[in-house]
């Protein structure tokens, strides 16, 4: 199933993944990663369960006037599944930033959506100079509180939901599947389920909710860090409403009282997946902002 590096044995289809793909040699094994287009550098964060592929429409909609960079943290979509690897956000962000200073990018928007957020900014406010703003959408950067986000996490992390998540890839199958609010063809949505091809595949997905709770210390100083940091940086809040655990009045309250001077763009008939829900907004609303 994987070749011998340790990267899945999975081509994209050409029709929906015209990109190039690319590997760094990070320091715990090949990271896969896009970088597609010229101009003001836009780093590209996904989320749990996905990879670059979910940034495909927004790549394509902006690579005439940005370098749209895009990665997969080890553990998710082309990147190597290395042994002894933790998958704590942690990690993917330490490793995320030496994709940045390899690529020695400058100037760069960070966008992120779920645990993009986090870990861009994680990358973004211990390298503020490197950050000329940041684009975010369904996502947090605080110790996560509200009882919907801890009793998810606490759901997804019994012994149960565990196997269910590795034996029969639940996240994708049926989570990602029922939450996403447009319909992908099922050619589309294979290279989501099928990236992952057995449960060793599936460890990081299956560890992420787990981290909503476990990394507490960690988003307590990653908000420390971005109120020091990033606040001031030109922002853009893209929030997809129909999203019941990162869409709601309360998370975007948060957003625009850190980032008042941040412009807004609500997102009225798109989910937790901002950028398969509503791409064609998200590419306007980012050139309006930051294109030049
Ligand atoms: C996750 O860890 O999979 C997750 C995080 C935030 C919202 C929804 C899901």
């Amino acid at each position: 199933m994987d070749r011998p590096d340790g990267v899945v044995d999975f081509t994209p289809s050409r029709e929906h993944f015209p990109f190039e793909s690319r590997w760094f040699e990070s320091s715990v094994g090949p990271v896969h990663y896009i970088d597609e287009g010229t101009g003001t550098p836009l780093l590209l964060m996904h989320g749990n369960p996905d990879w670059s592929f979910l940034y495909r429409k927004i790549v394509a909609g902006l690579r005439d006037r940005f370098r749209c960079v895009a990665l997969d943290y080890p553990g998710f979509g082309l990147s190597a599944h290395p042994t002894g690897y933790g998958y704590t956000p942690a990690e993917h962000a330490a490793v995320t930033r030496e994709l940045v200073e390899h690529l020695d990018l400058r100037g760069m928007v960070v966008m992120g959506q779920d645990w993009g957020g986090p870990i861009g900014l994680d990358v973004a406010s211990r390298l503020p100079d490197r950050v000329a703003g940041l684009v975010m959408g369904n996502t947090w950067f605080w110790p996560a509180e509200a009882r919907m986000m801890r009793s998810f996490s606490w759901m997804m992390s019994t012994a149960f939901m565990q196997r269910l998540i590795l034996d029969r890839n639940l996240f994708v199958n049926l989570l990602m599947k029922r939450t996403l609010r447009v319909k992908l063809s099922e050619e589309e949505f294979r290279h989501y389920r099928d990236v992952v091809p057995t449960p060793g595949h599936r460890k990081g997905i299956a560890d992420f909710p787990v981290q909503i709770r476990a990394s507490g210390p960690w988003l307590a100083e990653l908000e420390r860090r971005v109120k020091a940091e990033l606040v001031g940086k030109p922002t853009l809040l893209v929030f997809g409403r129909k999203d019941p655990a990162l869409g709601t009045k309360g998370v975007i309250g948060v957003w625009r009282r850190t980032f008042p001077d941040a412009s807004y763009v609500e997102l009225p008939n798109a989910g937790h997946y901002i950028q398969e829900d509503a791409p064609d907004e998200i590419v306007a609303a980012i050139s309006d902002v930051f294109g030049s």
